[in-house]
């Protein structure tokens, strides 16, 4: 297949209608930091100053209002940090603040991130009640001792409650997991899956223990298994989660038939999202152009900004020489992949403008050779580093490092 490029005088790109709209809250409180943990969390020494922040939010929300006028929100995702740590009545303001400012579309997926030592069964029931109909519980590991080592402030039993609780009060439940824990043994990590897995949560993030700057393990390394012993507890536990009837639909996320994040799946299909709160990130498009936006990181210096008026730390607009790759770093992670349609209507250029990259992929047995789709190989999700490296822009040559305005951090999703 041969795709001529006639892209040279399209500098702007063209859309004839504009993406769905997510929209993401940062909470950046945590009752303790975890040892792991790189996420936009700060330990909360006293009280968490919820009535202050969530009147931030609102008044965030509102300078945001002109970049999204007339678009519907398909879902909205509450992480941090902790939003458990708020209390019910805060997240209740913070619930009715949104609808009352932006319209969501009918039974639009609301998620808020909870922690098991924040659990009690009255607030989770009080969550549901404000409108959160998706649960997303950082359990991390049913093993006692791995909870001590990875710092948690909750023990298994609290894991289990919280678990139990979750599933009753709302049905559609994630649980987080990792792998690869210090110690770990394929038979460790297998045991610990079967405790999951005897809760039947409709969905599961299990992420790969990673080592990153800037945290305690990082200085301090604990004793991790062997890439070997990595890559076997991966295996195993890809077969165990295929044979209880999961599919593994997105790089670290495995979902129940009709159970995927509606949220997550929008930022893989290239949507859009406005994300307010201290760092939270934001991709809007409008007519002729694709935006990206930071705000400032730290809570107390976002709060002292947007008093000033001014919550954006940094703005971009995507440049024609990135987008192709923007698009592909979040569609390729999809084992499905998506419609080739998909990349014209959310990026407003022709496919041309990945061509040579598609082609070269499809010969290396990376991408499958069906011109309708753009979805991985096994090969090519084994090996998506290599992957991605082809939609790199040839100014810049191979990119190991992703820009800050590209990761996902503040968006919910873990890598
Ligand atoms: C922002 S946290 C939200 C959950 C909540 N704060 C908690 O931990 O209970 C999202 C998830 O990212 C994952 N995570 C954080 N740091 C990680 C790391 N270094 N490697 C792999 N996964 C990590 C954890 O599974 C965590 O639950
Ligand atoms: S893993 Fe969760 S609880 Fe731990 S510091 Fe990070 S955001 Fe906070």
């Amino acid at each position: 297949m041969s795709i001529v490029l006639p892209i040279d005088n399209l500098a702007k790109p063209h859309f004839t209608a504009l993406p769905p709209l997510a929209l993401y809250v940062h909470i950046p409180w945590c009752v303790r930091k975890c040892p792991y943990c790189d996420f936009n969390s700060h330990e909360a020494r006293g009280d968490v100053p919820e009535e202050a922040y969530v009147d931030a939010l609102m008044k965030d929300l509102e300078s945001a209002l002109p970049s999204v006028w007339g678009r519907k929100v398909v879902s909205v995702f509450i992480g941090g940090g902790t939003p458990s740590l708020f209390s019910a009545a805060a997240i209740d303001r913070l619930i009715a603040g949104i609808r009352a400012r932006l319209p969501l579309t009918p039974g639009a997926e609301i998620t808020l991130e909870a922690n098991p030592g924040t659990f009690e069964r009255q607030k989770f029931a009080d969550f549901f009640a404000a409108g959160v109909n998706r649960l997303s519980l950082g359990i991390q590991s049913f093993d006692p001792a791995q909870l001590r080592v990875l710092g948690r402030v909750h023990d298994d039993d609290e894991a289990r409650r919280a678990a139990e609780a979750a599933l009753m009060i709302f049905g559609n439940v994630n649980f987080d997991l990792m792998y690869g824990l210090p110690k770990q043994t394929v038979e460790g990590a297998q045991a610990d899956l079967a405790a999951a897995l005897a809760f039947a949560p409709p969905h599961l993030s299990f992420y790969h223990l990673t080592l990153e700057p800037n945290t305690l393990f990082h200085r301090n390394p604990p004793p991790l298994p062997d890439e070997d012993t990595a890559a076997d507890i991966e295996g195993a536990v890809h077969a165990t989660l295929a044979h209880a009837g999961y599919a593994h639909y997105e790089t670290s996320a495995y979902a129940k038939p009709g159970r995927a994040c509606q949220h997550n799946l929008n930022y893989w299909q290239f949507g859009d999202y406005l994300g307010i709160g201290a760092g939270a990130h934001a991709k809007l498009s409008f007519a002729d152009r694709i935006v990206r936006q930071v705000r400032w990181k730290q809570p107390k210096q976002y709060l002292a900004k947007l008093a000033d008026g001014q919550p954006l730390q940094e703005e971009i607009v995507v440049s024609r020489d990135d987008i192709g790759f923007e698009f592909m770093l979040n569609a390729l992670r999809l084992a499905d992949g998506v419609a080739s349609s998909l990349f014209v209507e959310r990026t407003g250029y022709p496919l041309a403008l990945v061509g040579r990259a598609m082609e070269e992929a499809t010969r290396r047995g990376l991408l499958t050779a069906d011109p309708a789709r753009l979805q991985p190989t096994e090969l090519g999700r084994r090996f998506q580093n290599d992957l991605l490296e082809l939609f790199l822009p040839e100014r810049r040559g191979p990119r190991t490092t992703v820009s800050p305005l590209l990761q996902v951090e503040a968006t919910g999703v873990t890598r």
